[in-house]
């Protein structure tokens, strides 16, 4: 059985990342979306919340699960028996630091990093950018799954 281990911080997860997932799951049997604990900015949407939000958001995929992970992304790879840590590629600028993880992960552990090219319209897409263009009152309904979109308007409404 191949296992995907597709992580992140997913502070909210959006149809960028959506799009990743859909990949992984026509190609590994299993995927596993890991949240990470503590991401390095203090996050809108707490641990239980994005967890919450990328479970609504992947129903649609049987064989797609989430997780929560703490410390080295490449203990919990192992915990989980991941065949490949898989990473979206918006743009060459995000090369060179994915590339860096995947080459320091493969030095701690051996594991294999994929990329996936996200498709060309959400190559400007990011979870920064969604929190403020709605935070500034715009509408980012069309990119971010329903889940999201009602969550973030909750939040910034009330
Ligand atoms: O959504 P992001 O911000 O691109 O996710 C980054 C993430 C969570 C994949 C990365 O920060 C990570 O792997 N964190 C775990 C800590 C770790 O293993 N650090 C060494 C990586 S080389």
């Amino acid at each position: 059985m191949t296992v995907a281990l597709v992580p992140g911080s997913f502070d909210p997860p959006t149809n960028g990342h959506l799009d990743v997932i859909a990949r992984c799951a026509a190609i590994f049997d299993e995927v596993v979306v890991a949240v990470v604990r503590n991401p390095s900015k203090e996050p809108l949407f707490d641990l239980g919340e994005r967890q919450r939000l990328l479970d609504e958001c992947c129903q649609q995929w049987k064989n797609v699960r989430s997780a929560s992970f703490d410390g080295l992304l490449v203990d919990f790879a192992r915990e989980i028996g991941a065949d490949a840590i898989v990473k979206g590629l918006r743009a060459i600028t995000d090369f060179d630091h994915e590339f860096q993880h995947a080459q320091m992960n493969r030095h701690l552990s051996g594991i294999v990093t994929m990329f996936v090219a996200t498709k060309p319209e959400f190559g400007y897409l990011s979870s920064s950018l969604v929190k403020e263009v709605v935070r500034l009152g715009g509408s980012v309904t069309d990119l971010v799954p329903a889940p999201v979109a009602a969550a973030l308007e909750e939040r910034f409404t009330s």
